[in-house]
């Protein structure tokens, strides 16, 4: 999308806004399939949690992608943009046995992480089969907050544990037909992906009755120029040779599962934010926009960079700023970095601005959570409506003293 078309969507809806690109989404989905189109079967699970909107997960559902869920809420998002239910995973962690149990009922797939729910659930619906998610004690992901397989991890069932699942399996009867890892976000190595993938596929010599491999996500996608990003077509390669011969060993054509977010989602996606003051110190210049971590938490929980553009002044002179919000607290997007000059009522441009941005964001200090754009067919839709002050009060209850 071009400076022009992001100048009038601003213009149109407001800032701060989200705009999404839907053929960067599509381009992504189709660079996926294709590094893996050496495997017969791929499921491409769409981590709904990176970005919700429901016409992202219609868009989506177009191309031929089921989704992956962590809660019943994303479930029933799922249902509502149409996907059947066994074109949905479940992966909670740390949920009650009675979600688990609702979702299992409307017939969507259930992946468990923890011994106990698995005995429990394998104990009241041995019929029922379900997914089981390994820890493969593997640090990998681009931050603490992002590694996820690792041995003091909270997700997934031990490695060092199978002995217990098998003891589970044999005495509820139940039948295992997928399993499963995720290691972490931004993984920056390819081989530590093929690492884990060997130590699940010596996990899956232990089940009998799978029909799946899901092997997570993890694909680190560029913030900036020079930025390393996961070389998808490489690791399809590798991984689709293993994955095939896998299969023969095992005797059974099985589907090879992914569930990626930010490489579908993430470039996808830029954040337009309106500068309301420049602000000169004696050390530092600041550009204050309307907007803070209330919208965009990503730089201040996991310190990502999100590249900064000033798309009202693009071909300026470059200067230094540090662009913050006006969140009643320290809300810094970037510090230092070289932006074409910024005046009053400019608008910023935030890059990889798709995963983990409006669906992180709320109502901090009681700002409206912005409006959502779907650039599809060279055009500008509205996807979700700004909020106003009716959402900000609608669930409350007044007392009156
Ligand atoms: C279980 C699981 N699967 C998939 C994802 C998606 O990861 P990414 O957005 O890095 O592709 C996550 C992210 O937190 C996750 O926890």
């Amino acid at each position: 999308m071009n400076n022009n078309a992001l100048l009038k969507i601003a213009r149109d809806f407001g800032s701060p806004v989200y705009v999404y690109n839907s053929e960067t989404i599509v381009s992504q989905y189709k660079r996926l399939t294709s590094a893996f189109n050496k495997v017969k079967k791929i499921k491409i699970n769409y981590a709904v949690k990176a970005l919700s909107n429901i016409s992202v997960l219609k868009l989506l559902g177009t191309l031929g992608s089921c989704l992956d869920t962590v809660s019943i809420q994303e479930v029933k998002l799922g249902l509502e943009a149409g996907f059947t239910p066994d074109k949905i995973i479940y992966t909670p962690n740390g949920v009650s046995i009675e979600e688990i149990e609702k979702v299992a009922a409307l017939g969507t797939q259930i992946n468990i992480d923890n011994l106990v729910i698995l005995e429990q659930f394998g104990a009241k619906h041995p019929e029922i089969p379900v997914c089981i998610r390994i820890n493969p004690h593997v640090m990998a992901g681009g931050n603490t907050n992002i590694s996820v397989g690792h041995i003091d991890s909270k997700f997934g069932i031990s490695i060092h544990q199978i002995p217990h699942i098998l003891r589970i399996v044999k005495n509820t009867g139940m039948t295992i037909n997928g399993i499963h890892m995720h290691t972490g976000s931004d993984i920056l190595d390819v081989e530590v992906f093929l690492y884990a993938s060997e130590i699940l596929f010596e996990t899956a010599r232990n089940f009998k009755d799978l029909e799946f491999i899901d092997f997570g996500s993890g694909f680190k996608v560029p913030y900036k120029k020079g930025d390393i990003e996961t070389n998808v077509e490489e690791f399809g390669e590798k991984l689709s040779k293993r994955f095939n011969e896998f299969c023969k060993e095992y005797g059974r054509e099985l589907t090879l599962a992914f569930e990626p977010g930010k490489f579908l989602v993430s470039e996808a996606g830029e954040f337009l934010v309106q500068v309301n003051a420049v602000k000169q110190t004696t050390s530092t210049v600041f550009a204050q926009v309307d907007s803070g971590f209330n919208h965009l938490i990503r730089p201040m929980l996991y310190g990502s960079q999100h590249e900064i553009r000033n798309i009202s002044n693009p071909k300026g002179k470059e200067r230094f700023y540090s662009v913050v919000g006006y969140i009643c607290e320290t809300d810094t997007f970037a510090n230092n970095r070289r932006i074409t000059e910024i005046s009053e009522g400019d608008i910023l441009a935030f890059k990889n601005a798709g995963a983990y941005c409006f669906s992180m964001a709320s109502n901090y200090n009681s700002r409206y959570r912005p409006a959502e754009v779907l650039w599809y067919n060279n055009k500008a839709h509205l996807i979700r409506k700004r909020e106003t002050f009716d959402d900000i009060i609608k669930n409350q209850i007044e007392l009156t003293f």
